[in-house]
C-alpha cells in the first residue's frame, strides 16, 4: 500500500515543530558505516525516526535510525543517519519515505552515500566513486498512483546525478588529493550478497558499482528536482567462486567506516560551495 499523503504531511509537520525554525537545503543520507559524517554536523539537533509519526525502526546493520539537522560546510543540513531498504521487507514507500518528507521541508540538494561493491577489478578497496548514473534493478518507488504534489508521472532521469556538483566533486577531490572513482551503480534486492555470476551480470551490463540502496531515494528526489550528489564507497570487489573470498557484513562497514572521514570532507566542502 502506498504512504498517504496525509502520513507524508503528519511526519513533515513534526519534523518542522522539532526544526524549530531550522531550514535545511539539503538532505544527506549516510548508507552503511558512513554515519560518522554525523559527528562534523555542527549545533547538531537528534530526532530518531521512532519519534517521527508513521515512521518504522530501522533495522539494518550499521545504521543507527536518526534525523541529525545542523550545520555542515556552513549550511543547514538534515542528514539522515541509516536508511530504510527494500530488503529489510519495507515497501518502496517506505524506503522513499524520508526523502519524500525531506522535500515537504524544502530542500533544494540530496547527497546520498552508500557501501558498494566493485566489479572492477582494478579498483581498490576503500576507493570513493563518484556515482555518475544508474542502472535501477529493484522495483521502480514511482509504481503506483503518481502523487501529483511532488512531480510529473513520468519524471526525466537524463542527468539524474547533477552535472555541476559532479564537477564541482572532481574539483575538491584533486584538490585534497584524494582519488576519486566515479562510475555507474546498479542496486539489487539483496540481503544476499551476489554470485561470481550475477558480479560478471552486472559489469555487462555495464555497471561500476554493486549495491542494495540509493536509486529509490535518487529517484524521488528527482521526480521533486532536487539536485543530487550520489557517492559510494567500495568495500569489497567481486571475486571467483574457489580463491578464498567470503563477502562479509562486518568487514564491510568497517572498510566503510575507515572511508567515511574522505567522503566526509568531500560532503563538507561541496555544501561550502551551494
Ligand atoms: N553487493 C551488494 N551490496 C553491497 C556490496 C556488494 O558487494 N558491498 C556493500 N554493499
Amino acid at each position: 500500500m502506498q504512504t498517504p499523503t496525509t502520513t507524508i504531511n503528519e511526519a513533515s509537520e513534526f519534523l518542522a515543530s522539532r526544526l524549530d525554525g531550522r531550514k535545511p537545503v539539503a538532505g544527506i543520507i549516510l548508507g552503511s558505516g558512513l554515519g560518522t559524517l554525523a559527528e562534523k554536523i555542527e549545533d547538531a539537533l537528534t530526532i530518531p525516526y521512532t519519534s517521527v509519526p508513521g515512521f518504522p525502526k530501522a533495522s539494518a546493520i550499521g545504521h543507527k535510525g536518526n534525523f541529525i539537522c545542523g550545520n555542515l560546510g556552513g549550511k543547514c543540513v538534515l542528514a539522515m543517519q541509516g536508511r530504510y531498504h527494500f530488503y529489510e521487507g519495507y515497501s518502496l514507500d517506505t524506503v522513499v519515505l524520508p526523502v519524500r518528507v525531506m522535500v515537504r521541508l524544502g530542500i533544494s540538494f540530496l547527497f546520498v552515500s552508500n557501501a558498494a561493491g566493485t566489479v572492477c577489478q582494478d579498483w581498490q578497496i576503500g576507493d570513493l566513486m563518484l556515482i555518475t548514473d544508474h542502472i535501477n534493478m529493484i522495483p521502480n518507488p514511482l509504481i503506483g498512483p503518481n502523487k501529483d504534489e511532488f512531480g510529473p508521472r513520468f519524471p526525466d532521469m537524463t542527468c539524474a546525478y547533477d552535472l555541476t556538483l559532479q564537477e564541482s566533486a572532481r574539483r575538491i577531490a584533486a584538490d585534497e588529493g584524494l582519488r576519486l572513482r566515479e562510475g555507474i551503480y546498479l542496486p539489487l534486492s539483496g540481503p544476499s550478497y551476489e554470485t561470481p555470476a550475477e558480479y560478471g551480470f552486472c559489469r555487462f551490463a555495464g555497471a561500476d558499482a554493486v549495491g542494495m540502496s540509493t536509486v529509490p531515494e535518487v529517484i524521488v528526489a528527482r521526480q521533486s528536482e532536487v539536485r543530487v550528489l550520489g557517492m559510494s564507497v567500495i568495500t569489497d570487489i567481486a571475486h571467483q567462486a574457489g580463491d578464498g573470498y567470503v563477502t562479509d557484513e562486518n568487514e564491510i562497514i568497517r572498510q566503510a567506516d575507515a572511508a567515511s572521514r574522505r567522503m566526509s570532507l568531500l560532503f563538507e566542502r561541496l555544501l561550502s560551495e551551494i
